[in-house]
């Protein structure tokens, strides 16, 4: 068995609203599962190897809840129209470009490269429709030791003839191969289910997505109540809905025993939300990317409050960045802004809800993930944060604070997953 203990200054969340601290803490692992957190080293633990990183602090790996791999090449651009322009004008035409393995094989590289050395332990992402260059990806990450989803996309209707499947058998057949491939291949990466949203999927193919689903025991992912125009669509496209949501649920691909993540949730209506309780969808909270694109603000705090399943997400590249600390950022700064000018009865978040979304309230979908409890998986980054020098001592609160608003991948100064030490 491989056990060992790790010091340092260990943050964590206690619940929704505290985050817990304890200085000078030793975190101990064994076979990549953490034992707890303790202010001194249990005498049964004694013998055990310590990594001492002294004054940095040691914080849970972030779960990255949604976010586009080859969307990655044109973040920081095109932030100039709403959703569903910026889909066929900037997003449809570089998805395209992955039909080109050699292309997916050098844009997958740097995506790679960045969400490794970033907070990020565990990731759901989004492909494109292309098998071979899904499946690469899937490699990349998993060679990176970063765990989580990858999704085939799937789209059979209303968009670009570059990217749109010839039809649903074929999406469907193209993607059960995929799976066949990629089911059971990898230590830390598994296939998800990934329709892109209502307006590109028809109904046949939704149909044989859960059909897929059952087959094989697998999640879903997918955009839901994003945008207005988006939402008119769907209405537009399925007159029998009651809701967004309504759209996905009759298919059987809105929760339930696979699990789902649906990103956004903005707009969403009461009985959208409650169905998502009942059906304990994961809201994927994207605030950069809701500002980016001028979609709104989703209410966070609500949805914390009425006990749904919420993570953060960066939504590259409708967010422009890879960093959970910016998305923890952006989710507080946007829900002061939905408080003060849209509804002050959706209280804004806290710095310990952003703390929780980003770690325990998404890494709650990979299993076992986002503490540092007894029994949970041992995913941690370890944050120097010398270079943000200050003119006297700060407290370790005050210090994660500040990196929240300040810190970038240089403070990364080390990163755990599920035990193993990447760097
Ligand atoms: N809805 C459907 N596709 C997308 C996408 O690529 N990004 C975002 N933000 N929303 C979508
Ligand atoms: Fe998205």
């Amino acid at each position: 068995m491989q056990a060992f203990v790790l010091k340092g200054h260990i943050c964590q969340s206690r619940d929704a609203e505290h985050i817990e601290i304890t200085e000078n803490g030793f975190l101990v692992v064994e076979d990549g599962i953490c034992r707890g957190v303790f202010g001194a080293l249990p005498e049964r633990w004694a013998a055990l190897p310590v990594t001492d990183f002294g004054d940095r602090l040691i914080l849970p790996g972030m779960s990255d809840l949604h976010l586009h791999a080859p969307q990655f090449s044109f973040r920081g651009l095109g932030m100039d129209m709403e959703l569903l322009d910026w889909l066929n004008t900037y997003t449809f035409p570089e998805e395209s470009k992955y039909r080109d393995p050699a292309y997916a094989d050098r844009a997958y590289d740097i995506f790679t490269r960045h969400l490794l050395h970033s907070t990020t332990t565990r990731v759901s992402v989004f492909a494109t429709v292309h098998r071979e260059a899904t499946t690469l990806l899937m490699e990349k990450l998993d060679r990176a030791g970063l765990r989580g989803f990858v999704g085939k996309v799937n789209m059979d209707r209303n968009c670009a003839d570059t990217l749109r499947e010839a039809s649903a058998a074929a999406s469907l057949e193209d993607t059960e191969r995929w799976i066949e491939q990629t089911h059971s291949r990898f230590a830390g990466i598994r296939p998800i289910l990934t329709p892109r949203f209502i307006p590109t999927c028809s109904d046949e193919l939704m149909r044989g997505l859960r059909v897929l689903a059952d087959r094989y025991d697998l999640p879903v992912q997918s955009h839901l109540s994003e945008n207005f125009g988006e939402i008119a669509w769907v209405k537009e496209l399925c007159p029998w809905s009651s809701c967004y949501g309504d759209a996905y649920d009759r298919f059987g691909l809105f929760g339930g025993e696979h699990g789902c993540i649906m990103a956004h949730c903005v707009h969403s209506g009461e009985e959208e939300i409650a169905r998502m309780k009942q059906n304990g969808v994961y809201i994927a909270h994207s605030p950069e990317s809701n500002m980016n694109l001028a979609s709104g603000v989703a209410p966070v705090s609500r949805y914390l409050a009425l006990g749904l399943n919420v993570g953060l997400a960066t939504d590259m590249a409708g967010g422009s960045h890879e960093s959970m600390l910016r998305a923890m950022m952006h989710a507080i700064q946007a829900s002061k802004l939905r408080w003060r000018l849209q509804d002050e009865a959706v209280k804004p978040l806290s710095v310990d809800q952003a703390f929780y979304l980003a770690t325990a309230g998404g890494g709650s979908f990979f299993g076992r993930v986002g503490k540092f409890d007894d029994g949970y998986e041992c995913d941690a980054v370890v944050m120097d944060d010398g270079d943000l020098d200050h003119p006297q001592p700060l407290s370790v609160r005050a210090r994660l604070e500040r990196l929240i608003y300040l810190a970038d991948d240089r403070n990364v100064a080390a990163k755990f997953v599920a035990g193993r030490r990447l760097f």
